[in-house]
């Protein structure tokens, strides 16, 4: 039988993994991912054509290059559902003085916090944001990761969050890192607005989200839910405002203490509900029951010492969960989600299965972007990572170095032992 021309296929791996099973749970009791030992994945224009066994895949195809994985994993790339791209300055100061005991919201209240890094980021100009953030892409492909949500949330004014989520989708223009960009606006109330959170909201927050959606910038508008940022109504206000612009909803939820955010998000039919290491199990059962995917930022639990989230409960309900880095200079200095496995693993006893499920399938659904990115099924794009572990096991039992051996984007050799890549992939997401 004559062989189908396609542009690459990675052959031989060790272990290949293309995804959840049919019918597989997202997690816990019931989730069961379509591997293989000796696998092979082929793609032809960007997209993936095929995975399975080596020698079915090599059987039906005949590809331009050939990439040999013996010996390694292979699997999508990771897919980052939380992230603050775009800051300036840092906060190592604060971070010393917290070691010292003073709380998270206390740095806050004397002035510090996330308004030190408005005042920073807003003391930058455009072209220093954007290095910086192409410096953050960098990292994170080399990382094994190639699609991010990335929200704004550290400039406040009209102008100025609009120019950070173009900055986003520039970085996705102009590197090989796909991104999301997600109106965080509501992140606090800047000082100009201080005692008139109201018209912040009115005047900032929902007009921004509605723009950047308009300019193709932002899908997601989140909202920071918690004692000194923003309540539950003003969540119900910009969510009822931008449903109509199709702005998804995010929301930052019971990250320092349980204030119903869980079951908010439930009750807002929102696309992911993050954090959550203070959420009720009554919050978190809601999720299940509309599908809100529930993302968990195990570096900030790690920074801010907090308690776990309730695993057990999401398990029980099978909450489609993601892991993510929460990537900001406040509660999560890390930008490898490969890392954040390792820790999510060991802080809140999930397996090496369910963490990888929640930075590729879980994360892709909570961005609109299942069968998209984050497996290698056909018709998916061909981001693939050939990681130097031999498989999913060892990748989140050891704690870095990264293990990347080789990335691919939409089918492109942008990182590893084939070639650096040559020209901007250009493709967004
Ligand atoms: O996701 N919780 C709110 N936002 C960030 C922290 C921002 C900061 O401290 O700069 C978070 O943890
Ligand atoms: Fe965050």
């Amino acid at each position: 039988m004559k062989r189908a021309r396609c542009d690459g296929a990675v052959v031989h791996a060790a272990e290949l993994v293309v995804g959840l099973a049919p019918g597989s749970k997202a997690l816990g009791k019931g989730l069961v991912l379509e591997r293989y030992a000796d696998g092979a994945v082929a793609w032809l224009d960007g997209e993936i054509v095929d995975a399975g066994p080596s020698e079915d895949v090599l059987e039906e195809w005949e590809p331009e290059e050939t990439y040999d994985a013996t010996g390694n994993l292979v699997t999508a790339g990771l897919v980052d559902a939380h992230t603050h791209l775009v800051w300036g300055g840092d906060r190592a100061d604060e971070f010393a003085l917290r070691l010292s005991g003073v709380s998270y919201e206390d740095v806050a209240k004397k002035g510090g916090g996330i308004l030190l890094t408005v005042r920073a980021t807003r003391a930058l100009e455009e072209e220093a944001m954007f290095d910086r953030a192409c410096a953050t892409a960098r990292r994170m492909l080399a990382a094994g990761t190639t699609t991010i949500e990335a929200k704004s949330g550290y400039e406040l004014t009209y102008e100025g969050e609009l120019a950070v989520l173009a900055i986003g989708h520039r970085v996705s223009r102009e590197t090989w890192l796909g991104v999301v960009g997600t109106a965080l606006s509501a992140h606090v109330v800047p000082p100009e607005y201080e005692g008139r959170r109201k018209e912040y909201v009115d005047e900032v927050v929902i007009p921004v989200a509605i723009e950047a959606q308009d300019r193709g910038h932002a899908k997601f508008v989140d909202c920071f839910v918690e004692a000194g940022a923003f309540t539950p109504d003003d969540a119900r206000r910009i969510a009822r405002a931008t449903r109509g612009a199709r702005l998804g909803l995010r929301l930052h939820v019971d990250q320092l203490r349980d204030g119903g955010g869980a079951a908010l998000a439930a009750e807002l039919r929102a696309a992911s509900a993050d954090h959550l290491d203070h959420a009720s199990a009554k919050g978190l059962a809601a999720l299940a029951a509309c599908g809100t995917v529930a993302v968990l930022t195990p570096g900030a639990t790690l920074t801010l010492g907090g308690p776990a989230p309730d695993v057990a409960t999401l398990r029980k309900h099978h909450v489609a969960t993601a892991i993510a880095t929460d990537w900001n200079p406040g509660t999560s200095t890390v930008d490898s989600l490969v890392l954040c496995l390792a820790l999510a693993c060991r802080l809140y006893k999930m397996t090496p299965e369910e963490v990888f499920v929640g930075a590729t399938e879980s994360a892709a659904k909570s961005l609109g972007l299942s069968g998209r990115v984050g497996c290698l099924r056909p018709g998916a794009d061909a981001d693939i990572v050939q990681w130097g572990a031999p498989d999913l096991g060892t990748l989140s039992y050891h704690m870095g170095p990264a293990w990347v051996e080789a990335v691919w984007k939409g089918g492109r050799s942008v990182l590893g032992r084939t070639r650096e890549p040559d020209e901007p992939w250009g493709g967004g997401t």
